[in-house]
């Protein structure tokens, strides 16, 4: 695909991301203000403080991407806005910014959905990497982020069949439950991704939920397993009455190993289940506990060995971007999907059924 030049916008979540992306593929800007460290302070995000830093940071980070891009607006084809899921306040900030763009500039406005981009990251290029092979259909999909995990079938651009998603808490709200309960702080899922890579006893063994003939996962079994262990751990090391405490990193690591590798023994069973029954020719693995190196080599070990590519964008484009809207906005714009300047923020907009 070669053509439109799209200026995207996420701001769904904790993020603030803006892009220019040409032709569906080739990031030419990419910013990303993130409220991580703001969000630490309270231990996970406080919906209307996250609205107020989008709308504190959206003008500067636009600012930065156009000093970036290098281009005239008479060059951009589209603005693509992410539109849903994600939480209320901080979708209306991006939604109507974009709105605001799109009316002064006179460009169409594409509504994109959050979890389409965490998938469409795969065909990305950044600015200096050499053109490789994008995604070939049929594929399959794995999206886990912090609200979501789910596996989709794709037969062609745009079009998801559901095969299994979470029955409870996603994947990345996992990590940062037990990133809390070790004692690891916000958001777990990287600090548990260091804590394992640390650890060298690598045998402690976590339960897997299985939930045999179905796709779907499950890993609140795997929260209250972990708040055991490390009840039992605080125990063994005599500080049951000690909650100030930390335990000693040597236990906190191997704790963070056994976890991570439950959950990447779980999510890549179940793919590579999934892409051999649907006759993928290739994986996509994205959102942001895709950024999770154990997971990575873990289902790309597992494809390769099938003969399978695995597509898995680099970490940074793995977590929330303003570049994966561009990507799935430049489909929608080449399939002539454009929304009205009515568009709504749709917090609960689902990506595909079953
Ligand atoms: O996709 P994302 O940036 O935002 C949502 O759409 O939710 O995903 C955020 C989630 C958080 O739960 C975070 O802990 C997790 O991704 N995450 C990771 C890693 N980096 C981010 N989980 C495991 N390992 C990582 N390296
Ligand atoms: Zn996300």
């Amino acid at each position: 695909m070669s053509g439109p030049l799209i200026l995207s916008i996420e701001s769904s979540c904790d993020e603030t991301g803006i892009a220019v992306i040409d032709g569906g593929r080739r990031i030419l800007g990419n910013v990303v203000a993130s409220q991580v460290a703001m969000h630490a302070a309270t231990g996970g995000i406080v919906p209307e403080v996250a609205a107020r830093a989008h709308l504190r940071w959206i003008v500067p980070v636009l600012d930065e991407v156009w000093a970036d891009a290098g281009i005239a607006w008479s060059d951009l084809s589209a603005v693509a806005v992410t539109y849903g899921p994600g939480l209320a306040g901080s979708l209306l900030v991006g939604v109507n910014f974009a709105k605001a763009v799109a009316w002064v500039h006179d460009l169409p406005l594409i509504g994109v959905n959050h979890l389409e981009g965490h998938v469409y990251a795969a065909w990305l290029l950044d600015p200096d990497e050499a053109d490789r092979a994008e995604p070939v259909f049929p594929l399959v999909a794995l999206v886990v982020s912090g609200g979501h995990t789910f596996l989709v079938e794709m037969h062609d651009h745009l079009t998801y069949r559901l095969m299994g998603s979470t029955v409870d808490d996603a994947a990345g709200e996992a990590f940062d439950k037990v990133g809390r309960l070790l004692g690891l702080g916000y958001p777990g899922g990287p600090a548990i991704g260091s804590a394992a890579e640390a650890a060298t006893a690598r045998d402690r063994v976590f339960p897997r939920a299985w939930l045999p003939g179905t796709y779907d996962f499950s890993f609140s079994g795997l929260k209250t397993a972990a708040r055991r262990v490390v009840t039992e751990a605080r125990l063994a090391a005599g500080l049951a009455g000690d909650p100030g405490t930390p335990l000693p990193d040597d236990v906190v690591a191997e704790l963070a190993w056994g976890f991570q590798d439950s959950v990447a023994d779980v999510l890549t069973t179940k793919t590579i289940r999934a892409a051999r029954e649907v006759g993928a020719r290739c994986i996509v693995l994205g959102g942001g506990v895709a950024a999770n190196s154990a997971l990575r080599a873990r289902l790309a070990g597992e494809a390769e060995a099938l003969g399978m590519p695995l597509i898995v964008p680099r970490p940074g484009l793995c977590t929330d971007n303003g570049a994966m809207i561009g990507a799935a906005g430049a489909r929608r714009f080449a399939a002539g999907e454009w929304a009205g300047l009515d568009l709504d923020a749709r917090p609960s907009l689902p990506l595909a059924t079953r």
